[in-house]
């Protein structure tokens, strides 16, 4: 059986995509998968009810991010994935890059292919791309690993540790989220105005910065005004919405000790730290439907 894990951004998204550090988790909710030999290539995936063949030039992305993932293993037979997807789509909280890592993982268990999960986190870059033309990696990379972690571009992913986990709450404003054209439209503003843009950059670095040692020593409260600082410095990215800013104020108001948007924005999903499980419970209710309670172990 493949599995690739959802990812929450904690700090440090879009900065990403230019070279700068952030900070993700892995969350337990994500993709299964499971490969058999077959008579073709096929891909499901339930619960969407949908039946994909790989065509490296088909008009969906999934036939060819499909096709990209396939044309990494030169000799094998034909395969059918059967996939679960237990993570909404578009949210921010990586769904594509879990697919990836889910089917990569399940060739891999079927072909008798070994390797590392930063490997296969790695080998699963190729279907990003197709979906989001410039992905920085950190959510293949996170879906596949897992744990809490700092991600720079193109550098080996360092690991945080701490004996206190993160309680964290995970809300979604149901507005569909299109990572690609949140992408292109940070880009298009650092082309524009790249002093205001760069800066913004560097703030958000230097929050990355102390938030891992927030982390590393278990400084939550501390971490919590860092998650709100970062919710403000993309908001003036443009990237918030009045429903994502409405969410984090409920959250903070219910007693979270930070919440911020998480992912691309312009819709998706935010999240709140809660200081221990009782107001976790108490914020998930607040946040409504949808929301859920992802502990973890940093
Ligand atoms: C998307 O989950 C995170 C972004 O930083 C894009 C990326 O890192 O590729 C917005």
């Amino acid at each position: 059986m493949g599995f690739g894990r959802g990812k929450v951004i904690l700090l440090g998204e879009h900065a990403v995509v230019h070279g700068f550090p952030a900070i993700a988790v892995g969350i337990d909710r994500g993709v299964t998968a499971e490969a058999t030999i077959g008579r073709a290539d096929l891909l499901r995936l339930a619960p969407w009810g949908l039946t994909i063949q790989p065509d490296p030039h088909g008009s969906e992305p999934l036939e060819r991010a499909f096709a990209a993932v396939l044309a990494t293993y030169p000799e094998r037979p034909p395969l059918r994935i059967d996939a679960q997807v237990e993570l909404p789509a578009g949210a921010g909280l990586g769904c594509s890059a879990a697919i990836g890592v889910a089917v990569l993982d399940a060739i891999d268990a079927a072909l008798g292919v070994q390797r590392s999960r930063e490997a296969l986190g790695a080998a699963a870059l190729v279907w990003e791309q197709v979906f989001h033309g410039n992905p920085s990696g950190v959510d293949n990379t996170m879906s596949a690993v897992g744990g809490v972690a700092l991600f720079r571009r193109g550098q080996p992913l360092e690991p945080l540790y701490s004996n206190k986990p993160l309680h964290l709450v995970i809300g979604c404003t149901e507005e569909p989220s299109s990572t690609k054209e949140m992408v292109a439209s940070v880009a298009r503003q650092l082309r524009e105005e790249p002093k205001r843009v760069e800066g913004a950059f560097e703030a958000i670095e230097s929050l990355v910065r102390n938030a891992k040692v927030a982390i590393e020593t278990g400084d939550h409260v501390g971490l919590g005004q860092l998650l709100d600082l970062n919710h403000t410095i993309l908001s003036s990215l443009m990237l918030c919405t009045t429903k994502l800013d409405a969410m984090c104020r409920a959250a903070r108001a219910a007693g979270a000790l930070g919440a911020k948007m998480t992912g691309a924005g312009g819709g998706g999903c935010m999240f709140a730290l809660a200081p221990k499980p009782e107001e976790a419970r108490r914020i998930r209710d607040v946040l409504g439907q949808g929301a859920f309670i992802a502990e973890v172990s940093p």
